[in-house]
């Protein structure tokens, strides 16, 4: 079964208040993005692979290491767009492949509208990247088409998940590793006036808050 990696720590626990937070403007709203999902990415790569490599230091030679795998960051779009800068910072190699998907609203189920995987696979590691894990419809779908590809370790960096999301991608990918910073309570069904498919408490739409829409 695949590890949920919920992060504790308190730097990502402050910001995460700070995201939520009705008040939050969009600048704001998107420096917290990039500074959580920094400080995610931190903790979700930890077993990358290193090789030796011998340099010269000023004093002397010695043996250090360099990442021996390359990683590939898929954004879900649009809300996704917004960790892809923060993982450049962390990872300046990556390369990033765009796959995008949008969720019928009233279906809910992920519809893909463009996709520029290369033929072959070109790395080791796929980091998926959504803000949100709500239904978990679309990242399932993503995990789905990177599979289909010839992808062969993925894993999948998100701010907020709902159980649901969670339960629907261990059961259809057991071998997809999930870090987030928080499981909320559920999901909304729609039967109060809202929305369906919405992450409770969570922090509304993140497409929205971070490009100031909707
Ligand atoms: N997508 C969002 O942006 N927010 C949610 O709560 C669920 C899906």
């Amino acid at each position: 079964m695949s590890r949920v990696v919920v992060s504790n720590h308190p730097l990502i626990q402050h910001k995460l208040t700070l995201l939520r937070s009705a008040t939050t403007e969009p600048k704001k709203f998107r420096e917290l993005v990039r500074e959580i999902t920094w400080l995610l990415a931190y903790e979700a790569l930890d077993d990358l692979l290193l090789i030796d490599k011998t340099i010269d230091t000023p004093l002397c030679p010695m043996v250090g290491k360099e990442l021996a795998e390359r990683v590939g960051l898929i954004p879900i779009l649009r809300a996704g767009m917004g960790m892809v800068g923060a993982m450049l910072e962390v990872l300046p190699m990556a390369e990033v492949w765009h796959i995008g998907l949008y969720r019928d609203h009233k279906t809910l189920a992920p519809v893909e509208y463009y996709n520029k995987l290369p033929v072959e696979p070109t790395v080791q590691v796929c980091l998926i990247l959504d803000p949100m894990l709500a239904t978990g419809g679309s990242a399932v779908a993503t995990v789905d088409i990177l599979k289909r590809w010839g992808a062969k370790r993925i894993k999948f960096l998100g701010l907020i998940a709902a159980p649901e999301g969670v339960q629907r991608m261990q059961a259809a990918h057991p071998d997809v590793d999930i870090h987030i910073a928080a499981v909320d309570e559920r999901l909304t069904d729609g039967s109060d006036g809202r929305p369906a498919g919405y992450i409770v408490p969570g922090l509304g739409d993140a497409g929205d808050r971070q490009y100031g829409t909707g």
